[in-house]
This record gives C-alpha cells, structure tokens and sequence, in this order.
C-alpha cells in the first residue's frame, strides 16, 4: 500500500556531488548546485504554489504563480527557473506576493468551467488545490467576455478524454510528450489567449503522432487530460505498487483502485525501470484480467474431442497427478515433462522447475526462451560468464555511442526506447544494425548517424567485419584486453582475415564497406560505446554466435565494465531473464549452473531430500520430436502458447495431438489448450505476489491488487499437483520460495522479500560481495574471471531464397500488441491493430500486381497463410515483415524449423517466401498458381 500522491518538488533533481546552502523562509537548507529555488524550498519543507512546474520536467515559468522575494533581487522571480546561488535568502510568503498570486489565479478561473463538483478530477486537480493555496475568495471577472469553455472535446483515444474547455495553457503535456516520451506529438498552437494545445495539426488524438503512453494525462494538473476509467469510476482512493506484466522492461506502477475495482496504473516515480513513465500497454491495457473470455474454472476431458468438464480442484490436481504417474510407469521416467512461463513470477517458475526435477524425477523442463533469448544465456555465459546483460537502464544516458541491433524498442521496449531518445537528443551517436528502416533511424530530433542494412540471416558477416575494422586500423584497446581477456591471439588472427573485412561481406551482407568501416570506427573512437539487442540477433541459426562476436566486439574496444557501455539484450516478456534465473532450462539448475555438476547437485539434493539426475533433459524441439514419434507422451505447459508461439505450427500439432495428456495452466483457452486434456486456470499479474526479474537484471515485487479470482495461487497447484505425486512440496507464502532459491543460488542470496519492500528493487548479483545488487557487472573482472574472445565464423543459414520463393520474411511486434496476443488482443489496444499485416516494398508489391491493402497469400516451403499486404518502404527490396499477434493469422505456419547450432532458438527471422495476390488478377494467375503448389502438395 502506498500513497496515491507523492509528494511533487516541481523541478527535477540536480546531480553532482556540490552543494549550496540557502534560506527558505528564514530556515537553511542545503541542496546541489543547479538546483531551484522552488525544489529547494519543497526539500525544506516550504511548498510554493506552481502549476506549471512538475518535477519529472524541466521547468518552463509560464504560469507565473510561483513568485518569490529574494533579498537584494528586484522583482519578484518565478522559484521554478531561479537556481539557488550561495547564501541566498528567499521569501515565499509576503502579502504582495498574496496579491499577485491571488490575481494570476483569478485570470485562470475565470476562464475555467467552475463545475468542481462534478468534475471528475474532483480531489485530484491541481487548479483547485492551487486556489485554495493562494487563498483565493473571489473572481471578479465574470464569463461575459472572451472565453474558451465551449472549445471542443476530443474522445477519440481510447483511453484518455482531452477536454480542452477545462485547459489552462500550462505546456506540461506537450514537454511530457517531448521529453519524457520523446515522440512531439503536441504543440501550443497560437499565442496568447488564443494559445491551445494540439495534437499534430489540429488532428484527433487518435489521427495524430500520439503512441497513447499517457504521459501527458499524468502531467496534466486538470482534468483537461483525463483517463476514462477515472471518468467512469471515480477517482482511485489507495494504491499497490506492483510491477508491469507485459515486456522485459519490468516498469513499475502504482495500481490504483477504488474500493477492489482497479481505476487506473500509474507509472511509480521511485520505479528503477521506468522512473514515472510507461506505455500504452502497462497503463492501459490491463482490462484482460477480467475479460469474460477468462477461466476461472478447473476443467478436465478424456479426450480432445470431449466437452470440457468443470471440476473442482481436488479433482483436477489428483487427475492430473494419477495420469502423470500411470504414463510414467507405462512409458518411463522419461516420458513426461514441462514448460516454465516467462510471464509467470519467480517463485511459481521456480516450483515448476523443482516439480519435474524432483517429483518427475527428471530434467524434461525447458521454457519460452529457448524460441527468444536462448542464444543470450548461451553467447554471454561464454564470453562473460554469466548469462545477463551488463548494464541497468539508467546507463544509457552515459552513452556516446549506442548501437542497435536488430531491436526496434520503440515499439518492443517503449519506456526503455525514450530513455534511449533523451540520450540521443542530448547528442549521442546512432547506429542501426537493421534490414528495416525502423522509427529510430529517423523519428523527430533524432537521425542515426549510420543504418546498416542488412540482408536478413547475415548478422554475423557484419559484426566480425566491424571487429575486423577495428583490429586492424589498431582502434582496439590493448591494455584492456591485455589485463582482462584471455583467447585474444587466436581470434585477433581469425578476425583480421581478408574474408572477413567490409569489402569481402559486402556483397552477402548488401551494407556497402565504407559504411560499415565508418560505424566501427564510430563505435570504437566515439567515446562510451553501448550495444542494444533483441530478437533479430538471436533468432537465427547463428543466433548464439552473434552474441558471441558482440561481446568480442565490446571486448576488443574496452567497452565493458563500466556505465555507458556494455551489451544489453532487450528481453521480450516481463520474467523472460527471471524464468532462465530460475533453472528452466534442461540442463542448468537455478542460478545456470550444469546438472552435471555433482557438489551444485548434491546441494539441491540435500534441500529438496530427492536425487536429481546429471544428465541434461529434453528441449521444447526434441519434446516435440519425441511425441511425434511416441515416447514422450505427457506435457505440463505453465503460461505459454507453444502452439502459437513455437515454429512450424504443423509439427507443434502433430506433437501436441500425439500426447496422452496436456496440462495447460493459463488464462484464456488458448491455442495449446485445444490439445489439452486438463485446464488449469491461472492468475493474472493483478492476483500474483511474488517477483519478476527485468531485461536489466532487476528483481521487482509484484503485489497482489486482488485475490486469485481462481481461488488458488498458481504456485499452490503445483505444489498441489507434486504432493499427490508422492512428493511433498509446500510453502505458506512465496516469500518462502524466494528464500529456497536465496538459500540455493549465490546470486541471490541476498535476495528477500523484506529486502525488497525496503530497497524497491535489487539488481542480480545480490549477496555479501553486493548487498544492494549490482548495476553494472564485469566492473572489476569478468564473471568467468577473464573474458574469453571466442572465435565467430559466419555460415549462412540453410534458408535461402529461390526462385520458388525469392523473398526473405522476417518477424517482429509493434507497440500496441503484445506477443501472441493473448492478453492484448482482448483490451481497446485493438483500436490500432486489429489484424496482422504484410510489410513488403512498392518494387516486390509491383512486380506481383499487388497493391496497398490487397489480400495477398504468404507461403513458404512449410505452408501457407493469408494476410493483408501494406506497401512500405522502410523494407528493403526482397524482405517483407509480418508481427505475430493474431492467431487467425497463423504466422508460424510459415516459418520452419531451422534454429540456432547451439540452442535451437528457431529461426524466425530469416524464412523464404513467396507471396501472390490471394484473389488474383487474370495477369497475376500464374504466379499464384505456382505460389499455391508447394502448400497443396505438401
Ligand atoms: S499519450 Fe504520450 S504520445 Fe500521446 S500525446 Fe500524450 S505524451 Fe504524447
Ligand atoms: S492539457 Fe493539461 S497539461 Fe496540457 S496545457 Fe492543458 S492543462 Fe496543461
Ligand atoms: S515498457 Fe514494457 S514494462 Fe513498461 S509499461 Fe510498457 S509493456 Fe510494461
Ligand atoms: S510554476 Fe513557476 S512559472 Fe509556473
């Protein structure tokens, strides 16, 4: 429970260690340099009337209510944009300036609708606070004059209302837009009274640049910006500070309600994710969690063709248990196993895990990363030792240089993207390492300085080309390599290589060489050096070796160890690096550490009193290989849509429709769940407690808002399911799990919920060495001691174009969607993408008879799908791009089963299609004819 309002100092913090010692009111205060005479007075106490001023932006002195008297200054400044200057002594109280407040707020009243009473911000409205401040007892003016209570209200955004009647003029929502969110979507328009805020040129909400973050509703100090649900609820009266369940940024909110009914997230200020930001998803769109479409219910079937049976619990725990144990002994230990969820706390991945290692008794668990961010765990445990990105969030701002590859975060990680964009508008350099133009590469204030890009599948040429550039112009950092990597010689030989300089990729790669030679030189001499990541590095079937030769590259420049630097892999979903902490994957035991290790096993033997087999389990691919050909025969799927989510749709169906029993333990009836013989209804993040683990290492509470509308926390059915198989597992609370993994895992043994709730958050590694957690990694030395330079050669993919299918299609997700769908698809988020689409370029629409909006048919040589073709030319010529949010679409229908060498991540990114008209124009019949061939035969 926390605040509804925190305290607001009016302008942002100052940082540096100096300091400056005034007096407020006659009383000292001491506060650093640079700081306002408005903030400091607040930080002694002494609030001084504002309505301009707010202190997650920079101030802006328009409203003029913020007077001071300062000894031996004339006039009477406004406190937001005065800094303090030594021995200053300020007055904020004095009749004349009673007087002049009094007036500027009787102009803003007078021009004000005075509906108080039913106003929805009633209670929350810095307009009426500020009146009652200034002591305001009557407006002189009447409304006969010039006015704008009759301005327009715009409700096209599904969120937010923008009722400008109610507008004082104070900018606060256009600087959100721009620096804290960093996409200018408002302006002032005219000047003076006729001033009024805009969205783009005079548009709707909705028909403008705004991304619906909501930055400028939490700015505003009326109810001119308002959320609807405030509208319609009322406003919140307590809140719970809990975290994001939507990306692997891991923001945190306030979840405000009234009563038991949520109201409204507001973006926590104190959040070391986000700072007080958010967007669209994690403020928005959280109304799935109590969407009719949920299960609420347990429900058990014999067969797939069944009806579903509500049941009680007891009844499908025990169900569950019996058939898992019967197939094992028909079938062997070895038959059944599990898949962890990243969108599911620690703690209820941990029992998970603990379930198939001690009550299946074997390593059969794998988890969604192994279809995102597998090749991370495996690239960085390599070359770094441990398998996590480097930096926290906050790093970024030291950042001179910042790479991005194969990442969109505008759209994939938002609040992280504006940090990013504040950075860049403060000068740092950009370099994009993408096949498709994406916003950053210009959005407004912001160019990258180079975009390479690149044919799909060919990541790995043009990491080692810039290695090679830098080694061999001598840009490398020699001392730091000498004191702190070891394997250098052998690689610097294979990297300075002919075969792998700029002009020998430059034709498999199509970046021109001088271009690619200008960005590592960029990147090596341009100062702090950070490099950013996401799926188009991982998702391929070199996915783990371009990890590899981005850590080299950091290695080889120095770029390691420090703030502003590093190698930061932008993780999808909210507990994504949390699941893998957790020991999800077949091989590694909580905290990556190899079954085979005996003196690692015999610790969790003696915790958890159970042997524990040394040879690593089965992965997702092979679980699925193995049903199919009939000997794993039993899954446990926890919060994941495999049947969606994972590659080659049709072979996820064979195999699921091969098992004796599928135990899904989700939400909604998903996809999967159309195999499943047992549902087992979960709970959203709104019911969970326990702790997600961000992109950044950062272990945050998630605090129940509500009870499990289930009636039983997910963690408690499988403990639940392991006990009824005969092994007991139980805990009171998930504070206790949290102590079990602090207990068994050295990265975490600081790590508790009381320290939690003290600190906010704690960044892994958390222990004696590091209390408080730990920022940056690799500071003093690298995890595995010395940082391994592992060598990178580039092997194309399998997956080529042909004349069969001569295009190459790559995925991604955009903003308003999320993943598969499931929890987005059933908010209003549905207002901005109600389908998914195909990106292709003018030239490969026209040469096919295709046109903006068609319905076009996307095949490759695994199947076929259909979807509507948007023309585009952020795509390069012979590379088209679809998202993944819609089941109907059934993307992964198309995509095939090449996966990385070294932990079968699937190849998402890189699949050779063709793509005709569905309904086709007599001319465009023969190439659909042939389009169709290899699907219908198949
Ligand atoms: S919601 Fe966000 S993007 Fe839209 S206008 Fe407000 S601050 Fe700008
Ligand atoms: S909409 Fe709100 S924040 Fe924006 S100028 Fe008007 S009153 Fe200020
Ligand atoms: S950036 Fe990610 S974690 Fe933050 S609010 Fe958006 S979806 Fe949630
Ligand atoms: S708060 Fe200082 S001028 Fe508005």
């Amino acid at each position: 429970m926390s605040l509804l309002k925190e305290h607001d100092l009016g302008t942002p913090a100052k940082p540096g260690p100096a300091t400056v010692s005034i007096e407020v009111d006659g009383m000292p205060v001491t506060v650093a340099e640079g700081t306002s005479v408005m903030r400091a007075a607040a930080e002694s106490g002494v609030d001084i009337p504002k309505l301009c001023a707010t202190d997650s932006l920079e101030a802006f002195g328009s409203c003029r209510l913020c007077l001071v008297e300062i000894d031996g200054r004339r006039g009477t400044p406004a406190s937001c944009t005065t800094p303090v200057t030594p021995g200053m002594k300020v007055r904020t109280q004095t009749p004349k300036l009673e007087k002049l407040r009094q007036g500027v707020m009787e102009l803003y009243i007078s021009d004000h609708p005075l509906d108080c009473l039913t106003c929805s911000a009633n209670g929350d409205c810095e307009l009426q606070d500020m009146s009652g401040a200034v002591g305001l007892r009557q407006v002189r003016y009447g409304y006969e004059g010039a006015n704008h209570l009759d301005a327009p209200k715009d409700t096209s955004n599904p969120y937010f209302d923008f009722e400008s009647s109610k507008c004082i003029a104070c900018s606060r929502c256009v600087r959100a837009c721009g620096e804290i969110q960093g996409t200018f979507a408002l302006t002032i328009e005219g000047r003076g009274f006729g001033s009024k805020v805009s969205a783009g040129a005079g548009e709707l909400f909705m028909n403008s640049e705004c991304v619906s973050c909501g930055a400028c509703v939490q700015a505003c100090p009326t109810a001119t910006l308002q959320e609807k649900s405030v509208v319609q609820l009322g406003m919140p009266s307590r809140s719970v500070i809990t975290t994001c369940a939507y990306c692997g940024v891991g923001c945190s909110f306030k979840a405000e309600l009234r009563g038991d009914e949520l109201v409204r997230m507001v973006p926590y200020k104190d959040g070391g994710a986000n700072e007080g930001h958010s967007c669209v998803k994690g403020r928005f769109a959280f109304g799935y969690a109590t969407h009719p479409d949920r299960q609420l219910s347990p429900m058990v079937r014999d067969s797939i063709t069944d009806e579903w049976q509500k049941v009680d619990w007891d009844t499908a725990i025990n169900y569950v248990a019996t058939r898992m144990l019967d197939i094992q002994a028909k079938y062997g230990v070895g038959a059944i196993g599990g898949i962890t969820s990243s969108r599911t706390t620690n703690e209820e991945v941990y029992v998970v895990q603990k379930m198939i290692r001690a009550a299946f008794g074997n390593n059969n668990v794998d988890t969604c990363a192994r279809v995102c961010h597998s090749p991370t765990g495996y690239g960085l445990k390599q070359t770094f030792g441990t398998s996590a990105g480097t930096q926290d969030f906050r790093s970024v701002a030291q950042a001179d240089v910042i790479l991005v590859i194969g990442a969109n975060p505008t759209d994939g990680h938002p609040v992280f993207a504006s940090r990013m964009k504040r950075r860049l508008r403060e000068g740092a350099k950009l370099v994009v390492i993408d096949p498709r133009r994406i916003d950053l590469v210009r959005s407004p204030h912001i160019e990258a300085t180079h975009h390479l890009q690149l044919a799909p599948g060919t990541n790995v040429a043009v990491v080692n080309a810039l290695a090679h550039v830098v080694l061999t112009e001598g840009l490398y950092d020699r001392a730091f390599v000498d004191e702190r990597c070891e394997d250098f010689e052998g690689w610097a030989e294979f990297i300075s290589r002919p075969e792998n300089s700029p002009e020998a990729v430059e034709e498999i790669t199509g970046v021109p060489a001088e271009e690619l030679r200008a960005a590592a030189r960029l990147y090596a001499t341009g100062g702090n050096a950070a490099i950013y990541y996401g799926l188009g590095v991982t998702e391929h079937s070199q996915g783990s070796t371009m990890v590899m030769g981005m850590a080299n590259l950091a290695m080889v420049t120095g770029n390691i160890g420090r703030e502003g630097v590093g190698v930061n892999p932008l993780r999808g979903q909210n507990n994504v690096q949390g699941s893998c902490d957790m020991g999800s994957f077949p091989h590694e035991l909580p905290g990556y550490r190899h079954v085979s290790d005996d003196a690692v096993r015999t610790v969790f033997e003696n915790m958890w009193g159970r042997p524990l087999l040394s040879e690593p389990g089965l992965r997702i691919p092979n679980m699925f290989d193995a049903a199919v050909e009939g000997s794993f025969r039993a899954i446990f799927v926890q919060g994941e849509d495999i049947a969606q989510s994972d590659p080659n749709t049709k072979h996820v169906f064979a195999a699921l429709g091969a098992m004796d029993l599928v135990v899904v333990q989700d939400l909604f009836l998903n996809e999967t769940a159309k195999f499943a013989h047992v549902f087992l209804p979960g709970t959203s993040f709104l019911e969970k407690d326990g702790t997600f683990t961000n992109a950044e290492r950062r272990i945050n509470r998630v605090r129940p808002v509500m009870a499990p509308k289930t009636g039983k926390h997910e963690w408690e059915i499988v403990c639940e399911i392991a006990e009824a198989m005969g092994y007991p597992m139980s805990y009171s609370h998930p504070r206790e799990i949290m102590d079990e993994i602090a207990a068994l895992t050295p990265t975490f043994s600081g790590v508790s919920f009381e320290k939690l709730d003290k600190l906010g958050s704690v960044q892994w590694p958390c222990n004696d060495a590091a209390p408080e957690g730990t920022p940056t990694m690799h500071v003093d030395g690298f995890v595995r001691g010395k940082g391994r330079f592992v060598q990178t050669p580039f092997v194309p993919t399998r997956e080529r174009s042909t004349r069969k299918y001569p295009l190459i299609l790559t995925t991604g997700r955009i903003l308003s969607q999320y993943n598969v769908g499931a929890q987005t698809r059933r908010t209003a988020n549905v207002a901005w993408h109600q389908e998914d689409v195909l990106e292709l370029h003018p030239h490969d629409a026209e040469v096919r008879g295709i046109s903006d909006g068609d319905e076009v048919t996307l095949a490759s040589r695994v199947g076929a799908t259909s979807l509507r073709a948007v023309l585009s030319d952020r795509m390069p010529v012979g590379v088209v791009y679809t998202t993944f949010h819609h089941p109907v679409t059934g993307a992964n229908v198309v995509t095939t089963e090449n996966s990385d060498w070294a932990t079968n991540c699937p190849e998402y990114k890189v699949t050779a299609v063709q793509v005709g008209l569905k309904h086709p124009r007599p001319a465009a019949e023969a190439v659909q004819d042939e389009l169709l061939e290899p699907a219908l035969a198949d």
